[in-house]
């Protein structure tokens, strides 16, 4: 019951029963300051979000900027990927964890009523974000997980789905095959490997023997949304990090890690290496720095700048973890959006891009802005 006092809970329920948490129109909300303590941006749609959000934003923008619901929009933007059997970190065609089970993590947050819901480990479901959303507005929970989390979205009427696809299956199967020299399981012999073998992960060509090595996918969509009405939402959704360790969760459904969003001071996402996002709390900390006056950027290289000496600490007990340079080995990605609508997406390494959508120039990727060049 998140802790609450059983009279919180029923005061919760008497509010949504009153209609006024179901409408949460400006007017409605105005009358509870409770729910909204600060007069929202007007007039500014916007939207951020990992580079695979693109589609999607293309997808929802005319909609959404004639006065779309920003939590409506991020789901439908996250969804693209979760349906595209070709985008091999989210969703259907995910790479499987190390027993070859394809496990999805997914939360989303809602600014007006300042309230999440999420799923971890959930398996043979497509649409990890709609179960999130269920989460959120039909129980009084904040996380489901596992079995359990696959029971209720089939309650709800989500229909059970093969995730794994054969293009993850054979990339899992070379992993496994490559794993160790002293097992029983061997590669094919050199003359039989197709050679060439290329994949698109999230616009950057990689070959099978990058995606089972040093390249491991542990991509994510993430998207944040400010609405015409000055509301934000937020969603995130991924098959996590390929070949983990059964039962591994990450960032991605942990509020305050994967997503943050506060109607007094603004949205976050985090994709990348999620355990670096939960150690640095990556997206509630954008968020606090914002609300004490950091524009996006600052918020989101700040955030790194605190990943990086962390890496650099846990460096003395997991060597791999920063280079020569004392800078991280893994990637991680930050979205960052003000109560202005300014937005910026940084990231721990060069290279990259985050999709962003405004009045100004409508849905289109721009460089992220890289703390180490
Ligand atoms: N950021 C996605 C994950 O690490 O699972």
């Amino acid at each position: 019951m998140k802790n609450l006092p059983v009279d919180s809970i029923l005061a919760r329920r008497r509010f949504l029963a009153a209609g006024v948490g179901a409408a949460l129109t400006p007017a409605a909300l105005a009358r509870h300051p409770g729910v909204r303590s600060q007069e929202p941006a007007k007039e500014r749609p916007t939207m951020i979000g990992s580079a695979n959000a693109l589609a999607g934003m293309k997808n929802v923008w005319e909609s959404f900027r004639a006065g779309g619901d920003p939590l409506d929009a991020v789901i439908e933007v996250v969804k693209v990927p979760e349906a595209n059997a070709d985008d091999l970190s989210v969703g259907l065609g995910g790479l499987p964890d190390e027993s070859g089970h394809v496990t999805l993590d997914a939360a989303c947050m809602h600014g007006p009523t300042h309230n999440s819901g999420a799923v971890g480990c959930l398996q043979n479901i497509m649409h990890a974000s709609e179960v999130a959303r269920l989460v959120m507005e039909r129980t009084d929970h904040c996380l489901l997980v596992g079995q359990g989390a696959y029971r209720f979205a089939r309650d709800h009427g989500h229909p059970h789905a093969e995730l794994l696809t054969d293009r993850a299956r054979r990339i899992w199967t070379a992993w496994r095959e490559r794993m160790s020299e002293s097992d029983d399981r061997l590669a094919p012999a050199k003359k039989d490997q197709k050679s060439g073998m290329l994949f698109d992960i999230h616009g950057e060509q990689v070959t099978l023997e990058e995606i089972i090595g040093d390249k491991r996918p542990t991509g994510t969509i993430h998207c944040s949304a400010l609405s015409t009405t000055g509301e934000y939402s937020s969603a995130t959704t991924t098959s996590g990090l390929a070949y983990k360790v059964p039962g591994r969760v990450g960032d991605s459904p942990i509020v305050g890690a994967g997503l943050y969003c506060d109607q007094e001071a603004g949205a976050a996402g985090a994709t990348g290496r999620g355990e670096s996002a939960i150690l640095s709390n990556s997206s509630f900390a954008m968020v606090e720095l914002m609300r004490q006056g950091a524009s996006p950027e600052e918020a989101g290289l700040e955030v790194l700048r605190r990943v990086t000496r962390q890496a650099q600490r846990a460096a003395a007990w997991q060597p791999g973890m920063v280079d020569g340079q004392g800078r991280p080995s893994f990637g991680l990605h930050l979205y960052a959006m003000g109560l202005d609508g300014a937005t910026a997406g940084v990231s721990l390494k060069g290279g990259g891009r985050y999709a962003v959508a405004d009045l100004e120039k409508g849905p289109r990727h721009e460089e992220l802005v890289a703390l180490h060049p």
